[in-house]
């Protein structure tokens, strides 16, 4: 890139590279609780993040994990990443009871459960894929047994660590797709190209065109 003059392209391949990347494997599908139980070994005695990335979500003046860190520096406690969500989607997610604090965005979780049948949720706010979690969560999970679909679940977990800890829940700012579902692909595609000023015009003007031979 150097030798060719592409300056920009160079400058935005230094900026990622200066990082180091850890991975681990979880060879058979026991569950999310499982899945971070695998990752102990890289995080030691910390607290650390979660971020599940079947969801995607857009702020460009805060990303939500940075909402969670602020709210994890005033509590010192695992933090939840939560949104409303409509009822008939409340089945598919981690719920969380709540009770109110003095900021109308931050919650004490009393308790959660794993995708309840609405009838039985506790709240229509869901834990949408953002997490700050202590690590006591560790040996917890380690005895922890597997309970929704057969697997060992973080919300149990996170159920468990609410005995001993406080946890927070944040009513993060931003708009929130679920690209695990192919409607929410599609809407997070579209609405991140037209974001962009080198794709938005071009891409509108083939919008209005599918959009005009449809009708
Ligand atoms: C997982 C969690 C659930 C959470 C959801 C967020 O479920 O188990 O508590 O609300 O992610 O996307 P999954 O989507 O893996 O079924």
């Amino acid at each position: 890139l150097e030798e060719k003059g592409k300056q920009e392209l160079l400058d935005m391949v230094r900026s990622i590279s200066d990082i180091r990347i850890h991975y681990i494997r979880q060879k058979e599908p026991r569950g999310l609780g499982h899945a971070i139980l695998c990752a102990k070994q890289f995080i030691g005695n910390e607290p650390f993040a979660v971020l599940l990335g079947d969801d995607v979500v857009y702020n460009d003046e805060k990303p939500a994990l940075r909402q969670l860190i602020d709210v994890y520096e005033k509590t010192g406690t695992s933090v939840l990443g939560v949104q409303e969500v409509p009822r008939e989607k409340v089945s598919s997610y981690g719920i969380v009871a709540t009770r109110g604090t003095s900021d109308p965005r931050t919650f004490a979780v009393a308790d959660m459960v794993e995708k309840p049948p609405v009838e039985e949720a506790p709240s229509r706010m869901a834990v949408l894929g953002r997490y700050i979690i202590t690590p006591e969560i560790f040996e917890i999970l380690e005895r922890t047994n597997p309970g929704a679909g057969g697997e060992i679940q973080l919300t149990d977990g996170l159920r468990a660590l609410l005995k001993i800890q406080s946890i927070y829940a944040y009513n993060f700012e931003g708009r929130r797709y679920d690209v695990g579902d192919k409607q929410g692909f599609l809407e997070a595609s579209v609405e991140y190209a037209l974001r962009r000023p080198d794709l938005r015009d071009g891409f509108l003007k083939y919008l209005e065109e599918i959009v005009a031979k449809e009708k």
